[in-house]
């Protein structure tokens, strides 16, 4: 359904866009003489617009169960906290270097190395407010305007605006549940083309749940191989929350694709460090021209990450292993609950989740039905609004998530099992009145 909203009766997403230009951009510009084309073009994110709903509508009393949030209901590893209360306490408060510092950098290079199997050094990384700004930068030292960026859909509503931003034209590769949503190496070798300068992977996937296995890394890194000007955008911040039998394989790992990757990865949702803001990125290669870029371009944006965060960056990742291992297997046990109860609601499926913290169900079996409140269901949207109003639970509509979003909800699971079963009870009643 290309980009505009259907219909947002609860005024949920105002403001928000779910792809291409706002519908009223023209009007806003003859109206709004100092907003930039830029401003007025980029939408806020849906994702983060239904947390503070819900967030909202709690404090005012109702009671809502919340699938909405895309971060971990954990509170961070005390070790991880002290690292960082000790740094403060001792001073640690002026500016820091901007790629980060060396401590810092080789605490991420000896974890790439070790846990990944990424050939890198300290040199090849830099530390940055978040994977969504060191995706940002990413894009911003690599891509011109003009340059065609490939998105495998559906995909985290984020990629597409960041692109834009860098004056990159997005070109999805769309796959569906019947592919876990995993695009094909044949897909990918058809989408390439002279214009094509980069593609962002994201495994396992936000908004999917889903991952590539080694042996479809391999079959994507041997078309990518022979395309040696298509830079790969790994964003792989989800890679330690994985839940099938199959090992994780990054794609920087595998020998050919080393210099051809720019992996991004972070704190948040492995540490349930999402408020913290700490993100990186490795690029090995090329006389470490795609860090010094990043590093130019961070150096008049941000600086660097807060000081005293840095020393939180090896005690999460050297000193935090049981809290890590303890957090993945509880999202584990969510992710089959919550597909048991999914999968029981009637005319609606999905694949199983096998990384990340999402479930993506096919809900357009209820388009065209009418809701117990009344409510005509003809879209995603629709169902997101009339579900949060008259069942009081919050899922994320997928048209910000483009491809075959439209006929999707996304369902976080970062929330606890009674809520899980409360929720999905609620959901499969408020189905039960379709009609
Ligand atoms: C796929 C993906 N990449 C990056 C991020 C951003 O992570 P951070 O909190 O480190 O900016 C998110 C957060 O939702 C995500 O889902």
């Amino acid at each position: 359904m290309g980009g505009e909203c259907t219909a947002d009766p609860l005024g949920l997403f105002h403001g928000c866009w779910t792809g291409g230009i706002l519908p009223d951009m023209e009007t806003e510009m003859t109206h709004a003489m100092n907003l930039s084309k830029r401003a007025l073009g980029v939408p806020a994110s849906p994702t983060l617009a239904i947390t503070a709903r819900v967030k909202e509508l709690k404090a005012a009393g109702e009671d809502i169960i919340g699938f909405g949030a895309g971060e971990p209901d954990f509170g961070t590893p005390e070790v991880i906290c002290d690292a960082a209360v000790e740094s403060l306490r001792s001073g640690q408060t002026r500016y820091a270097p901007t790629p980060g510092t060396p401590e810092a950098r080789e605490a991420i290079a000896d974890k790439l190395r070790t846990e990944n199997g990424i050939e890198c050094t300290a040199s090849d990384i830099i530390i940055n407010n978040g994977a969504k700004f060191t995706v940002y930068l990413a894009l911003q030292a690599i891509v011109n305007p003009g340059d065609v960026v490939l998105l495998p859909t559906p995909a985290w509503v984020s990629y597409k605006p960041m692109i834009e931003l860098a004056g990159g034209v997005v070109r999805e590769i769309p796959a569906g549940p019947d592919s876990d949503f995993k695009m094909t190496a044949d897909q990918l070798e058809a989408a390439i083309d002279d214009d094509v300068r980069a593609i962002i992977l994201n495994s396992p996937s936000n908004p999917c749940g889903t991952m590539y296995s080694p042996e479809e890394v391999r079959a994507l890194a041997k078309v990518l191989e022979a395309n040696p000007r298509v830079a790969v955008i790994a964003d792989e911040i989800y890679e330690r929350l994985v839940y099938s039998d199959e090992p994780y394989l990054s794609m920087a790992s595998v020998p050919a694709m080393a210099e051809q990757t720019i992996t991004i990865n972070g704190l948040s949702k492995t540490f349930a460090m999402t408020g913290w803001r700490i993100g990186y990125a490795c690029a090995p290669g090329k006389n470490g021209e795609v860090i010094k870029a990043m590093t130019r371009l961070q150096s008049q944006m941000t600086s660097s990450i807060t000081s005293f965060l840095m020393s939180s960056i090896p005690a999460a990742l050297q000193k935090a292993t049981a809290e890590v291992s303890s957090m993945r297997d509880t999202f584990a046990k969510r992710a089959e609950l919550i597909h048991g109860l999914v999968t029981q609601w009637p005319g609606v499926s999905c694949p199983r989740p096998t990384g990340a913290f999402y479930i993506f169900p096919d809900i357009s079996c209820c388009f065209g039905k009418t809701s117990g409140g009344g409510v005509r269901i003809q879209s995603a949207m629709d169902f997101a609004s009339a579900l949060l109003d008259e069942a009081g639970v919050a899922v994320v509509p997928g048209e910000g998530f483009l491809g075959c979003g439209v006929n999707h909800v996304r369902l976080s699971f970062a929330c606890s099992e009674d809520d899980i079963h409360a929720g999905c009870q609620r959901v499969r009643e408020w189905l039960d009145r379709l009609t």
